[in-house]
């Protein structure tokens, strides 16, 4: 929380920290954003809007910039007092990882290199970084833990880990203090309906099973029915961006405590299989979704399971969304209203 001070008993000032959110126009980065303002910080957003949307964002100034110019990032932090940053900004898609490394580890590694430059540079000193489930590859055992070899199968979990070791670095060399998240699939939208997932191209399981049931696709493809599961479908740990957001704003909190820098993973420790999403999302739209069995999609493992008892135990995270339906819930409830996302 902001500090409060208390003068002669009479005027209480609050002092707002402001948060810089790169990429905060995104999907996980805009629901955050809108948890901060409601726990009273102010927030700067700079994104490229690339994959973001002017729309997501109410009531912050936005920059639109890119994390490759480190002078545009620089003339943010010179003209705007900085307390902390939040970075979401990156490139996510697995499978466009494994055909353009070159941008993936332009973006994402460059990308942080600058940001990290330029917030030593005005010693800002606390950060929370995107991580995800990604680097850890494929699992050794389940639920996966923080601990569990991080052996990426795929460039763009390469690239999260990459960052990882850099923030460790910059963490001995310059004291920098930062939380690293690792997200294992992000679902869900805002209670409210007003903002949520919105990708082009969306490549992600539940809002292509939402779009499907509003006509705007004629089916959804089920990538794999042979894994070694039991009912032959990939295994998934469904978190929702919400409860993403909380923790991001006690990951916050913990560092301007003068907490040491740390990973946590965030899921909900139960996976749900491909079919399980698809006939729960039947139930909650209330009408049958076409679907067909299709090849397995490449470097997809049978089942990813967060262990987060590090993070419930630290810093006293819960989860607010458990149950599948709920998640879904709120996702169909931003889809319904808006079947063309930001529309911009
Ligand atoms: N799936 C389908 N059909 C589709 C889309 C997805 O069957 O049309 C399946 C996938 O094969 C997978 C499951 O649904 O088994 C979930 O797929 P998503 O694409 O929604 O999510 P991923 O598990 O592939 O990706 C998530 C994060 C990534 C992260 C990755 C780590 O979104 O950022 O987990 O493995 F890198």
């Amino acid at each position: 929380m902001p500090f409060a001070v208390d003068f002669n008993e009479k005027v209480v000032e609050v002092i707002k920290l402001n948060i810089l959110v790169c990429g905060g126009a995104g999907y996980i980065g805009s629901h955050t954003v809108k948890k901060l303002l409601e726990n009273n910080y102010d927030v700067t957003v700079l994104d490229n809007l690339e994959k973001g949307h002017e729309h997501s964002v109410k009531d912050v100034s936005l920059f639109n910039v890119n994390l490759l110019n480190k002078d545009n990032i620089d003339k943010i932090f010179i003209n705007t007092k900085i307390d902390a940053v939040m970075h979401f900004a990156a490139n996510s898609i697995v499978g466009e990882s494994m055909e353009r490394p070159e941008v993936y580890y332009n973006n994402n590694v460059v990308g942080t290199l600058n940001l990290l430059e330029i917030m030593q540079k005005h010693t800002v000193s606390k950060l929370i970084f995107s991580s995800t489930a990604a680097v850890y590859g494929a699992p050794k055992e389940i639920p996966i833990t923080e601990n569990h070899p991080k052996e990426p199968t795929n460039c763009y979990g390469a690239t999260k880990l990459a960052v990882e070791s850099m923030l460790n670095w910059f963490s001995h060399a310059y004291g920098l203090n930062y939380v690293s998240l690792r997200y294992f699939n992000a679902a869900g939208a805002s209670k409210q309906g007003d903002i949520g997932e919105d990708h082009e191209p969306e490549t992600h399981l539940i809002p292509l099973v939402l779009r499907t049931a509003l006509g705007l696709r004629p089916e959804i493809k089920i990538f794999g029915t042979d894994y070694s599961t039991p009912d032959g479908t990939c295994v998934r740990d469904y978190i929702h961006v919400d409860d993403l957001a909380d923790a991001h704003v006690l990951s916050l909190e913990y560092l301007l405590k003068g907490g040491h820098s740390t990973v946590f993973n965030l899921g909900n420790g139960k996976g749900f299989s491909v079919l399980e999403v698809i006939n729960t999302a039947q139930r909650v739209v209330g009408k049958p979704i076409q679907r067909v069995y299709a090849e397995r999609r490449s470097g997809d493992p049978a089942v990813l399971v967060a262990s987060s008892d590090k993070i419930k135990k630290e810093l006293g995270w819960t989860p607010k969304y458990t149950d599948l339906y709920k998640i879904i819930e709120t996702a169909w409830n931003w889809h319904n209203k808006h079947p063309n996302g930001f529309g911009d």
